[in-house]
């Protein structure tokens, strides 16, 4: 147990990835590369920020991943802890099987989420209102794939609805973002060593039970990232400042690109803003990359090839005059010489495309 002033975290990280395949069939969702750093930098980063220094990480798929990512992320200035599920538990479940080591007020974070949301005023809400459990909301476009939330005036939930099917149940397009504080107590109430919800099962009991839980409606940027085109959106948006995060890339800025130093970029290389060049990166002649490219540790960019609203992970090989459009290419990839890579296309770690091919999401 924590002393009652240190604040906690909880974090899911246990999800299989599954609308993310094939990137998260070598990595794990919680820690895939955005700007170079694994994503859940950003959200401690952001718990730190708001003085969580206390996180535990709620594991089971791929949680080798996440350790070898993250280590015990004291250069992030937070204590990590790993719990381990033997099977999956689900969202409930894994909170549950986290809650030994957690006390006070909690917040509990889905491990694919990106936001900048000020985490103290949630907090404040929540001891202001008499809230036992408070649930950060957002409006969307389309909830379908998303908890619906329902809240009267005063911000007190009426009901929570988890990827509702029928169309006369998308009544609000008010969802769960995915960030909750929690008194650690009502916890008790989810069942241990099973697999459970906590969208479907926990936050739906509470408010049938006269429970008082809140929601909070802040303006902030957010978004899941669960998706390649998500995964892509979100580094254009921190490439292009439109979240306020307390964690920038690696390296030094210089004319609107963050370019992490120790590679190579020949004199004739253009690096176009915004961009990240990360760390050993090499830069062939008359290369172009940029806008929007994030190029990753350890890859080179062949002679006169193009890089435009790309994420490259680590180690991939660009090929001499190669065009690279608005795609993501995983770790170790070779792509040859002239060949045409385009938009929406995902490229699973390790892949090769030969000399001159032309490869279309
Ligand atoms: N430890 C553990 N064990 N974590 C899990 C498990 C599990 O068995 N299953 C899923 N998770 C983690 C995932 O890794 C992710 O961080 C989080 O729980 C949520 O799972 P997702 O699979 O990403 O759910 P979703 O995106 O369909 O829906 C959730 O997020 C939406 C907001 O993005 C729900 O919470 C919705 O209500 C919400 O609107
Ligand atoms: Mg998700």
């Amino acid at each position: 147990m924590a002393s009652a002033r240190t604040l906690q975290a909880v974090i899911l990280a246990g999800g299989q990835g599954t609308r993310l395949r094939p990137l998260t069939l070598e990595r794990a969702k919680p820690v895939v590369p955005l700007l170079n750093r694994p994503l859940l930098a950003y959200q401690l980063a952001l718990l730190r920020a708001h003085g969580v220094s206390d996180v535990v990480l709620a594991c089971s798929y791929r949680v080798d991943d996440v350790r070898a990512a993250l280590g015990d992320a004291e250069h992030l200035g937070v204590r990590l802890r790993y719990v381990v599920e033997l099977e999956p538990l689900g969202t409930g479940g894994g909170v549950r099987n986290a809650s030994d080591l957690v006390s006070g007020s909690l917040f509990v974070l889905n491990g694919d989420i990106l936001t900048d949301a000020d985490l103290t005023a949630m907090r404040r809400l929540h001891e202001t209102s008499g809230s036992r459990t408070t649930i950060f909301l957002q409006p969307v476009p389309d909830p379908r794939q998303y908890g619906l939330v329902e809240a009267d005036e005063s911000g007190r939930l009426l009901g929570f609805r988890e990827k509702p099917t029928l169309d006369e149940e998308i009544t609000t397009n008010t969802i769960n973002a995915g960030i909750y504080l929690i008194d650690a107590p009502l916890l008790a109430r989810i069942p241990r060593g099973r697999e459970s919800s906590i969208e479907r099962e926990f936050f739906p009991a509470l408010i049938e039970d006269g429970i008082p839980c809140y929601g909070w409606s802040p303006t902030a940027y957010w978004r899941d990232i669960g998706t390649p085109s998500a995964y892509r959106a979100a580094q254009l948006d921190l490439l292009h400042g439109r979240a306020g995060m307390p964690l920038t890339p690696a390296g030094e800025c210089r004319d609107g690109s963050w370019i992490a130093g120790g590679g190579a970029v020949a004199p004739e290389a253009q690096i176009v803003a915004p961009s990240v060049v990360g760390a050993g990166a090499a830069l062939g002649r008359r290369c172009r990359v940029g806008p929007g490219a994030v190029i990753g540790d350890g890859s080179r960019i062949g002679p006169d090839a193009c890089v435009e609203g790309a994420i490259l992970w680590e180690r991939v090989e660009v090929g001499a005059g190669a065009v690279l459009q608005d795609c993501i290419v995983g770790a170790n990839v070779r792509i040859g010489a002239y060949a045409r890579v385009g938009p929406e296309v995902v490229l699973e770690s390790g892949a090769v495309v030969p000399e001159h091919a032309t490869l279309a999401g």
